[in-house]
């Protein structure tokens, strides 16, 4: 029994997320947290809206609401979607919370106190009719490289170059269409991170044991020259944490908050505190403070690529910098992209399917077993409909689905809904105990690795041994000369159900509630010796058939679909 804490990025609160952006966190973290709980260890698994910077801002100002007002609602959407994808988190947090505020300004104080935060003085471009500074990308001008006339303050769209606002011809706010801009001077807080290059290179390398994306992604930026340098965390933004040192003000900094990207990782930690103010536990401490027990937890984060410098450098940067005994994180899991049959998932577009979406259409088993066993870990991966139909009509409904079904409906007819007495295992059975046996200890060790897509094929296996059982031991035609013999291998094959479901619990946690619920064992453990627990539902134990698991998805359907997430919505 050991402790877990398991946090996955958290997902920026303006606008419903897609499937991709699902796969490459959330998704992902929730069957690791769900497997080591039911291996009963002890599992806090965090999440929360990532809810400060512009973006939070334009969203809401958009939606013609008060962004406080805005990211409360969108919190309870995100929240509601997550409930519906069965994402098991432990408390669902928000980084604009009083938590949060409050522990990102303790540690800009103690990191100042450290010496590791300069003031610099900065020439920011000012809008006058929008009353506020601009960041770069609101910005749009003419390129002076290649004269297309709607290029971002930060980077040309059409010639890929990269800007300075500065650069601009004739430049524009993207807010108001003004272009009485001016330069003006503003003070902003960098927090000194290449002081601490060596501390952080060395701790990266002793992580021998990570994913090459991650140690990879994160070596390329300590390594690049201008990969380290200190960093900006603060913004000349209304919405925000405002900039404080500890509990006192920071004079100059009137009116500033932190980056979204500083405060955002320190949410993590406030969320397991909104988790024990919340009333759900009575001690954050232990999980994260290494002077109150969390030496003992074994912390693992999941993020898609992009967020791997943020995780692998800057958050350490903030925690290792302050010197105080908070939890660093011990195993850092990164997926690369999920594409969209044959493009980009696009928010802008509305282009591939939205968590939403993908709950009006089927239920969430579908798209966990889809996207877990197609998990873009090696390299990018691609969803199509092709694909998805022939997984689910395939995996989930022709091998478990149908394994459930024909095994129940065949001993109801011949024994009733109860496990059949009589008769004895043979060779056949020995040796289907043994191969499930090696599948599942396959499966459990790709499990401990977090090697999801392994693991996914491992499963897929040991329901295809079932099946393969069936056909070879065709209890059907062993009924009419050996009724004894056939209540023994059916006896057997419904003890295989009530084990599908048990193992199946972290990929499909519905369809396993269903099936456990079928079999009358709602609290069945994980199983250690195989042949064991094959053998926990008892002659004479009752059953009920159960509905449809998983039904198949028709031709029509996925047309339908197809032509309906191609990119429209609004
Ligand atoms: N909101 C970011 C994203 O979706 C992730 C933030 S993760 C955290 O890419 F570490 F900052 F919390
Ligand atoms: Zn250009």
């Amino acid at each position: 029994m050991a402790r877990h804490l398991i946090t996955s990025a958290i997902p920026y609160i303006n606008g419903i997320k897609h499937l991709g952006n699902l796969v490459g966190s959330q998704l992902p973290a929730d069957l690791f947290a769900r497997y080591l709980r039911a291996r009963r260890h002890e599992v806090l698994f965090l999440c929360a809206t990532d809810e400060h910077g512009t973006p939070a801002e334009l969203a809401a100002a958009k939606a013609g609401k008060p962004v406080a007002e805005y990211c409360a609602e969108m919190h309870d959407t995100q929240a509601e979607i997550a409930r519906g994808f069965r994402l098991s988190f432990d408390h669902f947090g928000r980084s604009s919370s009083p938590q949060n505020h409050r522990l990102t300004q303790h540690f800009a104080g103690v990191l100042a106190d450290k010496g590791l935060i300069r003031e610099v003085t900065e020439k920011q471009v000012y809008s006058k009719a929008d009353g506020r500074f601009l960041p770069d990308r609101y910005i749009e001008g003419t390129c002076p490289n290649c004269g297309f006339d709607s290029a971002r303050g930060d980077q040309c769209d059409n010639c890929t170059k990269q800007l300075d606002p500065a650069d601009l011809i004739n430049p524009r706010s993207t807010i108001s269409g003004s272009t009485d801009l001016e330069i003006r001077e503003t003070k902003h807080l960098y927090l000194c991170q290449s002081q601490m290059k060596d501390k952080l290179s060395a701790w990266i390398d002793s992580k021998t044991d990570w994913p090459v994306l991650t140690t990879s992604i994160a070596k390329k930026w300590l390594n690049d020259g201008d990969g380290l340098q200190d960093r900006g965390i603060t913004r000349d933004l209304d919405w925000g944490i405002p900039v404080k040192r500890g509990d006192a003000d920071w004079p100059g900094m009137e009116g500033k908050v932190f980056y979204v990207w500083f405060d955002a990782p320190i949410e993590y930690i406030a969320c397991a505190q909104e988790w024990v103010d919340a009333g759900k536990a009575d001690d954050w401490e232990r999980w994260w403070r290494t002077d109150k027990g969390a030496d003992d937890v074994t912390y693992t984060q999941f993020m898609g690529k992009d967020n791997v410098p943020f995780h692998t450098l800057s958050f350490p940067a903030t925690i290792l910098g302050s010197e105080e005994p908070w939890k660093l994180v011990d195993y850092i899991k990164s997926f690369n992209y999920l594409n969209y049959d044959g493009g980009q998932f696009s928010t802008s577009r509305g282009r591939g399917v939205f968590m939403d979406q993908a709950l009006e259409i089927l239920p969430a088993d579908y798209w966990r077993w889809w996207l877990l066993s197609h998990a873009p870990e090696t390299s990018d991966a691609e969803f199509t409909w092709e694909n998805f139909q022939t997984s689910v009509n395939k995996d989930l409904a022709d091998v478990l689905g149908n394994f459930a079904s024909r095994v129940t409906k065949f001993c109801r007819s011949k024994f009733g809904e109860v496990v059949p007495e009589g008769g004895t295992p043979g060779a056949l059975e020995e040796r289907l105990v043994a191969d499930v046996t090696a599948k599942i200890r396959e499966y459990e060790g790709h499990m401990q690795a977090i090697e999801v897509r392994k693991a996914a094929s491992a499963l897929r296996a040991a329901w295809v041994l079932g099946n393969e059982y069936l056909q070879e031991a065709a209890p059907w035609s062993t009924f009419k000369e050996d009724p004894e013999h056939a209540a023994a291998q059916i006896r057997l094959a419904l003890n295989l159900i009530r084990l599908y479901a048990v193992i199946s619990s972290p990929f499909i946690p519905d369809a396993s509630a269903q099936l456990l619920a079928a079999m009358h064992d709602e609290d069945a453990g994980w199983p250690g010796d195989i042949d064991t627990a094959l053998q926990a539902l008892p002659a004479g134990h009752a059953f009920t058939v159960p509905d449809v698991t998983f039904r198949k998805i028709t031709d029509a359907e996925r047309e339908d679909w197809q032509a309906r997430f191609a990119g429209t919505r609004s």
